[in-house]
Parts: C-alpha cells; sequence; structure tokens
C-alpha cells in the first residue's frame, strides 16, 4: 500500500515538467474547432427553430423537428394526444426525445468533450483538472442514452409514415423534391439509429447463444455493418435534419415552389 507522500513521488516522476500546453506543431486543433462550430451552428438553429413555432408545414411536408406533430394546434397533426390548452410551439413537446438522444450519443460526446477540451487531442494539457470520466458525476448522466434509444428507435419508424405521406399532395400521390429530401432524411434517420452503440447492444449485443437467437443475430449483424460507420452518418443525419427543416420553412414562407409530379390524380 502506497504512503500518501510515495504516491506524491510517483505523480511526480509520471509526468515530465513541460511548460507549454502541447508540444504538437500540427494543426491538432482543426478537427474539434470545425466540428464544435457544426455543432453549435445546428444546436441555434434547432433551438431557434423549435421555438418560433411557425411556417413548419408546407403540404405535404413537415419539418423533422416538428414530427410526429401531437399537438391539436399542430398545422398537420400526426396523432392527437396534446389538446388545445398548449399554447406554445408543438416542437417542444417531441424535441426533447431526439435533443436527448443525439446528445449522450457516444458519437457526439466525444465531439464536444474534445470541443470542451476534457481533453482536445492527444498530447495536449487538459484545462479540466478534475475531469474524471463518465463513471462519476455529473458525466454519469450520460448513461441515460440508452432509454434515449428506445424512444429514438420509435420515433425512426414514426418518420416513416411521414415519408410515405410525403408522396400525397392535394391533386393526388406523386413525388416532388421535397419527397426526395425526406426520404434521405428518412434513411439517415434509421441509419443512424441502427447503427448506435447502445442499439446494437439492445438488438443482440448481450445474447449469449446467437444459434438460439436467429433475428436478433441478423438484426446485431446489420447493426454491426453500419455501427463502424455511425460518426459519418451521425453528421450526414444531423445536415439532412438542418436542410429538411429549411426547404419545409422555405417552401412555407412562399420563397420558391417545390418541384413535383402528380402521378396518380385525385
Ligand atoms: S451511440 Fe450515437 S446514437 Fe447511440
Amino acid at each position: 500500500m502506497l504512503t500518501e507522500e510515495r504516491r506524491g513521488q510517483v505523480r511526480t516522476r509520471a509526468r515530465a515538467a513541460i511548460e507549454q500546453a502541447t508540444l504538437r506543431k500540427d494543426a491538432w486543433w482543426a478537427e474539434p474547432f470545425v466540428s464544435m462550430a457544426v455543432l453549435g451552428i445546428f444546436v441555434v438553429y434547432a433551438t431557434w427553430a423549435a421555438i418560433i413555432g411557425t411556417h413548419y408545414y408546407s403540404d405535404p411536408y413537415i419539418s423533422p423537428l416538428y414530427a410526429p406533430c401531437i399537438a391539436d394546434r399542430c398545422a398537420h397533426v400526426s396523432f392527437h394526444i396534446i389538446g388545445s390548452f398548449w399554447r406554445w410551439s408543438p416542437a417542444l413537446l417531441i424535441i426533447l426525445f431526439p435533443l436527448g438522444f443525439r446528445t449522450t450519443c457516444y458519437f457526439y460526446r466525444r465531439v464536444y468533450y474534445r470541443g470542451m477540451g476534457m481533453p482536445s487531442a492527444c498530447a495536449v494539457r487538459e484545462p479540466w483538472p478534475r475531469y474524471l470520466g463518465e463513471s462519476k458525476r455529473p458525466f454519469i448522466v450520460m448513461n441515460i442514452h440508452r432509454y434515449f434509444f428506445y424512444v429514438a428507435f420509435i420515433l425512426a419508424l414514426l418518420h416513416w409514415s411521414d415519408f410515405v405521406l410525403s408522396f400525397h399532395f392535394k391533386a393526388g400521390w406523386g413525388i416532388g423534391f421535397g419527397t426526395l429530401l425526406m426520404g434521405l432524411d428518412t434513411v439517415l434517420l434509421s441509419l443512424y439509429v441502427l447503427s448506435c452503440h447502445a442499439g446494437r447492444h439492445f438488438l443482440g449485443g448481450h445474447v449469449d447463444k446467437f444459434s438460439q437467437a436467429p433475428i436478433r443475430y441478423r438484426l446485431w449483424k446489420l447493426s454491426s455493418y453500419f455501427n463502424p460507420k455511425h460518426g459519418p452518418i451521425a453528421w450526414a443525419s444531423l445536415v439532412s435534419v438542418m436542410l429538411v427543416d429549411i426547404y419545409v420553412r422555405l417552401l412555407s414562407y412562399g420563397v420558391f415552389h417545390d418541384p413535383h409530379l402528380i402521378l396518380l390524380g385525385k
């Protein structure tokens, strides 16, 4: 058993006395800086778009930030769950779940931990001497991610119904540029959820004998295929959410018209 004095000696010997925060000469700061900038732009934009509560629907497209829309005051109600007493933006009823899912995502955690210098890169001094990892407070709360996964899984399924409805125009069934954007967003969201680390464990990671659980084995294999690409998928999905919201918003403001083709008129 080491005495406190001995521990102090070991600690002193273990680290070289370097004055500079780092001796690295490469642009180690570029990745955390750019990542935090993109994340910051998304957070500011999504907060604004969710709070204003208008121009989030342009028939037949709905912004992913408001889907599923569950309040009676929605421009396009997906499910009548919240009555007319709700006077604020309908996005506020739903956004906590995708936001919580993304905020606690292992990949985004890496992004913003590095962005906040916990630490930013290898061989760069940490400005947070008391950072204790995620097994202690306050970051132990990140373990809630698996519960957000369950909700995100359901939301991703519901996204597909909004995608199907995006083919349904006032004049009949057809396809528009917005349909393609919503399709891309739906696929990316589904891949983001499917490749989730917690989801991979849920789908089959804890199964002892795959020979007795063939469906779970297949799902786990599918998740395992996309799991190493989780980071790029997370970025693509983040950007697509913002793109679809901007597209729907501009249509709703009448800035331009959605090019579409009616294949089956009423
Ligand atoms: S680890 Fe990223 S969504 Fe679960």
